[in-house]
């Protein structure tokens, strides 16, 4: 299966995941001015899938250029691009440490971070699905998520999906109900499309009907990816994510979060400090291009919220599971 972000011929190959669900095309970005509007318009998106495009924009700059100073700065650039995933500031400072040995030394460092990436998700979403089936009796399960972290948020396979991708080979899967995602909708776009491709039986629902979801006792277990987890278990994902933790908590359902540790940030003692993206008004204001909202109408449209450590069952990565 194509890698969701890849290096080919000099250039950084990505899956364009803004044209999903109605086109699948890829885009060859050549320029780290190009690379960076991708990563801000969400072209390429998700935390791991990120640290694959840091490095890969590092060795985009070492191949423009032999200052090692220019390259820096344009490194600083990709890493500012969107500040909530730490996976991105992580995959440039990765590759930045063969800088010294020039161009081919950054991109096969660049390369490992991607070989990694496929390979982590793929243990850490094996260790949650074991973890999900010895704390949930029913079978086969249904399972809720929120966004998407699936293969297109990683350089492949996925890391929540990855869990579904386990369970529904092994034959322990009854369907999963995805969260549509507001404002940008990756829950409807692409967790559905990645679900239907894979065939796996699936609905899509307003993140406003999840609580009511749980309520119905239509949910086993809650699996979500994450942005950037701090060094005491709190975890920061897609906006949404901290209101599903607590919904679940009230109907006490396992609540498991899943990632490679190039998501997890020692230096953060606590998600309070976690910087929050806060994208722009239109995301709200409008809807397929059509104004929703009266004219002049003033949003708050954070990307990203922290759910407590406390509401959190496990969070799995490919060393296995940290229980708050
Ligand atoms: O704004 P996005 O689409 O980049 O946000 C993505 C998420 O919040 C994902 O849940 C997270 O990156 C984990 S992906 C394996």
């Amino acid at each position: 299966m194509r890698r969701t972000i890849d290096w080919a011929d000099g250039a950084v190959e990505i899956i364009d995941q803004v044209a999903l669900p109605r086109e699948y095309r890829t885009l060859r970005l050549t320029t780290v001015g190009e690379l960076v509007d991708a990563i801000r318009r969400l072209a390429v998106r998700g935390a791991p899938a990120l640290g694959g495009a840091g490095a890969l924009g590092v060795a985009l700059a070492a191949f423009a250029c032999d200052d090692a100073d220019a390259v820096r700065a344009d490194a600083e650039r990709v890493a500012a691009a969107r500040p909530t995933a730490v996976n991105l500031s992580w995959g440039v400072s990765r590759a930045l440490t063969r800088l010294a040995e020039g161009p081919d030394a950054v991109l096969a460092e660049a390369l490992a971070v991607l070989d990694e990436d496929e390979r982590l998700n793929h243990e850490a979403s094996a260790r949650a699905a074991e973890l999900i089936l010895e704390r949930c009796s029913r079978r086969p399960l249904r399972l809720l998520t929120h966004c998407n972290a699936g293969r297109l948020a990683t350089v492949g396979w996925g890391t929540a999906l990855g869990v579904v991708w386990h369970l529904h080979a092994a034959g322990h899967l009854e369907s999963v109900l995805a969260d549509e995602t507001r404002p940008l909708l990756q829950g409807a776009r692409l967790t559905a499309w990645e679900l239907a491709e894979a065939g796996v039986p699936y609905r899509v629902l307003p993140d406003s009907a999840a609580a009511a979801a749980m309520a119905r006792g239509m949910v086993d277990c809650v699996v979500v990816g994450a942005d950037r987890i701090a060094a005491n278990g709190d975890v920061a994902n897609k906006i949404g994510t901290y209101g599903l933790a607590i919904a679940a908590a009230r109907h006490r359902l396992p609540f498991v979060v899943v990632a490679p540790s190039s998501t997890v940030d020692p230096e953060l003692a606590s998600g309070d400090s976690v910087v929050i993206e806060e994208r722009a008004a239109e995301e709200i204001t409008t809807f397929s291009g059509l104004p929703v909202t009266p004219d002049g109408t003033k949003v708050f449209n954070p990307a990203f919220d922290v759910t407590p450590a406390e509401l959190i069952t496990a969070v799995v990565t490919e060393k296995g599971p940290m229980v708050p």
